[in-house]
């Protein structure tokens, strides 16, 4: 593996992405962008970007490729060339993979290892009726399987926690549609390359994070 990887967290929503990004980061020492924050930071803040996206992602469809592959591009091209990078949500077209893979290859850089998380439909839907996730550090906290100490507050910085507008159940429903279509064909794309891992995410954080650890382990070997 490259001195600064570029390592892809992908998979359905609700796989335990966001998660497993926040162990991932600090055990690799990665530049965490999720196009998903990015995006929520781009409404929060009412930038044209946000208000072009909102619509999109309160429905579970995908904002079109210009919008995210202008943000994510502009996001890597930042980054200090010496550190790795982890993508999470990103790419979820085949349009946005081959953007990426272009923009990567200027900056003498490629895709390392594609970390592709799957857990079943019926898992999903549960999990992403409790999440609640903090507003300032966006953690993500589960009524069922991690509450927080105090219910409504982050543990890590006293945040608010809140529910995302996109959990309801017609808008997780068409996430799940829009990924089987769109996104699970990146994934065929990553496997031609040979960098792609499939990880079984229905188990509990902790045993996904070793099986997270172990892919990473092999490749740098
Ligand atoms: P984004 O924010 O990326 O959402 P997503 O892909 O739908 O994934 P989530 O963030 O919902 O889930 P996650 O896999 O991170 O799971 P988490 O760790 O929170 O994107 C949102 C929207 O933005 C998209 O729908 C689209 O509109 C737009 N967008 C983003 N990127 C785009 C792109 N590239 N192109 C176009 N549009 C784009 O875990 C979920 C819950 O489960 C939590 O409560 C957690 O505590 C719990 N949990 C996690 N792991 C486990 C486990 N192992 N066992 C039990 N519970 C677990």
């Amino acid at each position: 593996m490259a001195a600064a990887p570029t390592v892809l967290i992908m998979g359905p929503p609700g796989a335990g992405k966001g998660t497993q990004a926040a162990h991932l980061v600090v055990a690799y020492d990665l530049a965490h962008l999720s196009t998903g924050d990015l995006l929520r930071a781009a409404v929060a803040a009412g930038t044209d970007a946000g208000q072009a996206a909102q619509r999109y992602m309160d429905a579970g469809d995908l904002v079109p490729d210009e919008v995210i592959v202008a943000m994510l591009v502009d996001a890597v091209r930042a980054l200090p060339s010496e550190r790795g990078l982890l993508l999470d949500g990103f790419p979820r077209t085949r349009a946005q993979a081959e953007t990426l893979e272009a923009a990567l290859a200027e900056l003498d850089r490629g895709v390392d290892v594609v970390l592709d998380i799957r857990v079943p439909d019926d898992v999903i839907i549960e999990r992403l009726s409790g999440r609640w996730i903090c507003r300032t550090c966006q953690t993500p906290y589960n009524v069922n399987t991690r509450p927080p100490k105090t219910p409504g507050t982050c543990d890590l910085d006293g945040g608010e926690l809140f529910q995302r507008s996109d959990d309801t159940s017609d808008a997780v429903a068409t996430r799940l549609e829009v990924y089987r279509t769109q996104t699970e064909p990146v994934a065929a794309f990553y496997e031609q390359r040979g960098c792609l891992v499939r990880i079984d995410g229905n188990h509990p954080a902790d045993d996904v994070r070793g099986a997270l650890d172990e892919a990473i382990g092999a490749v740098r070997a």
